[in-house]
């Protein structure tokens, strides 16, 4: 359904004050967000640009010897399956967030704040399957119910079922802007979703997502992954017409989304802005306070979509989502991961009646709407297991619960790195704890030293990886840490005094 720009946008006025109105009321309902305290980005910034000018402060090579010591004698179960992958799989692994030195490990069990692996060793996960298990890993309330539905119906019928149904609503509960909400299978699709809804919508092309933020792997916003600025450097295999309207900002940078949507008005306009609302890659590059409104009144002047990535943010932040947490209405919302509890097919979209209602099913519909699908979309199981983890979430407040851990974590490691006057910049936004040990992520492309920096940062930041490991000890790539409910003092404590053990040996 394309749609008159005009008409589209005081439709889009209109609801967006709705939808603002419902959500701060929302907001306020349920104080219990995650983030007791918000960073000072600015502060923030200056650290991790300091942390960037000195110089690497490494693990010695005894250390690292001695790690690798450790996998040679404590992990050859892993080793051995990680060498028949190699055989099979291209390149050995399928996890992108895999730890992969000197090989990936493979796990066995997972419980709680815990993994174990195949030869028997348990470590603490920070990792918690890249965010969507904030009870904890494979929490039995929801097992149970997810077993229940498998002995009536099996995982999917390619039917209308109740959890379906149960879902959408409790999401709407939670989050009243999102008004309509079509289940997908991945956070990957939910993007593609978005897009293709707001192009239909506004009837306008360009998109726009902020340098460093992943919005997954669809052709149209691998873009300036990672690092801000790399365009489509991590494009391969994507024909450069895909990525012809999309656009990439500076993170943090409203008067450059001004900038930018006023010179896309000459070429037909902005259909949606995409943002992760707590800054790209989780708040890797963390958004200043005022931004996510900034973001939402430029949209409405240009008569842009707004869309809120929320695969990471959505119920981890709370139940409000970042959107409640922020008191910023967007038009569309991407939801991933928590959607379906920490169980596979974890994707989707919502948001406005009007702009979802282009979707609307059906055989008949040809040229009026936009096409999505998928086999296993929206299946029982998936709908079950997201609806059950929603409730438990919010009947435990694991959101707040997981945002104390994070604290914790997060302050904990704040004393370890200046009781060793180690350049290390720790912070959080609750449950979501970034640790930059080499600040490679932060390093600028325009600094005439950024090729030769490159390389060495982020060596060191995959030996902190492997070393925190071999203590006991998974992260996200070793500069993410997901807390969960399950994170007692106990378990954060053990944390803790695996990571000194791996700042002990830091060169000087
Ligand atoms: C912010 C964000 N958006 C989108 C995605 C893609 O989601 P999925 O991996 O389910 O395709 C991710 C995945 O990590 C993400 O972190």
């Amino acid at each position: 359904m394309a749609a008159d720009a005009t008409a589209a946008q005081t439709a889009v006025a209109v609801a967006v004050e709705t939808a603002r109105a419902e959500t701060a009321a929302a907001g306020a309902a349920r104080a219990a967000y995650a983030i007791s305290q918000y960073p000072d980005v600015p502060a923030l910034e200056a650290r991790l640009q300091r942390l960037v000018r000195s110089p690497l402060r490494d693990l010695p090579a005894e250390a690292l010897e001695r790690y690798h010591a450790w996998y040679e004698t404590h992990a050859a179960g892993s080793k051995a399956l990680a060498a028949e992958a190699q055989r099979y799989i291209p390149g050995g692994v399928q996890h992108n967030l895999a730890l992969n030195e000197p090989w990936p490990l493979a796990v066995a069990a997972a419980e709680g704040a815990y993994l174990t692996d195949v030869d028997g060793n348990r470590y603490v996960d920070f990792l918690q399957a890249g965010g969507p298990t904030v009870l904890g890993s494979n929490y039995a309330p929801v097992r149970e119910k997810v077993l229940e539905l498998l002995a009536s119906c099996g995982p999917v019928t390619g039917l209308l079922h109740e959890y379906e149904v149960r879902l959408a609503k409790l999401i709407h509960d939670f989050m009243p802007g999102v008004q309509r909400f079509r289940m997908l299978g991945s956070g990957t699709e939910g993007v593609m979703a978005a897009v293709r809804a707001a192009r239909a919508f506004t009837g306008k092309a360009h998109i726009v997502k902020i340098g460093g933020a992943y919005h997954g792997w669809s052709d149209q916003v691998v873009y300036g992954l990672r690092i801000p600025g790399t365009g489509s450097l991590e494009a391969t295999g994507i024909p450069k017409g895909a990525l012809e309207r999309t656009h990439e900002l500076a993170p943090g940078d409203p008067a450059a989304l001004a900038a930018l949507l006023e010179k896309l008005e000459a070429d037909g306009g902005t259909a949606a802005v995409i943002v992760e609302p707590v800054g790209p890659e989780s708040g890797t590059y963390p958004a200043p306070r005022g931004y996510n409104a900034a973001v939402r009144e430029l949209c409405d002047r240009h008569g842009a979509l707004l869309v809120f990535d929320e695969v990471v943010t959505g119920f981890r932040l709370g139940m409000g989502g970042a959107q409640g947490y922020y008191g910023v209405a967007p038009d569309l919302t991407v939801f991933g991961k928590c959607v379906a509890g920490g169980y596979p097919a974890a994707g989707g979209v919502g948001g406005r009646q009007e702009v979802m209602d282009v979707f609307a099913g059906g055989l008949t519909a040809a040229g009026q709407r936009a096409f999505v699908g998928g086999t296993l979309s929206a299946n029982p199981l998936s709908c079950a297991a997201g609806y059950h983890a929603l409730l438990e979430m919010d009947r435990t407040g694991a959101p707040a619960k997981a945002g104390a851990a994070g604290d914790r974590l997060r302050a904990g490691l704040e004393a370890l790195i200046a009781a060793r006057a180690l350049p290390y910049v720790v912070y959080n936004f609750g449950s979501i704890v970034h640790l930059h040990t080499s600040g490679v992520l932060h390093l600028r492309l325009e600094d005439p030293d950024f090729f030769t920096e490159l390389g060495p940062r982020k060596d060191t930041l995959e030996h902190m990886s492997t070393a925190f490991a071999a203590e006991g000890v998974i992260t996200l790539a070793g500069s993410r840490l997901y807390t969960s409910m399950a994170d007692t003092d106990e378990v954060l404590d053990e944390a803790l005094a695996a990571f000194d053990r791996v700042f002990a040996q830091v060169q000087a």
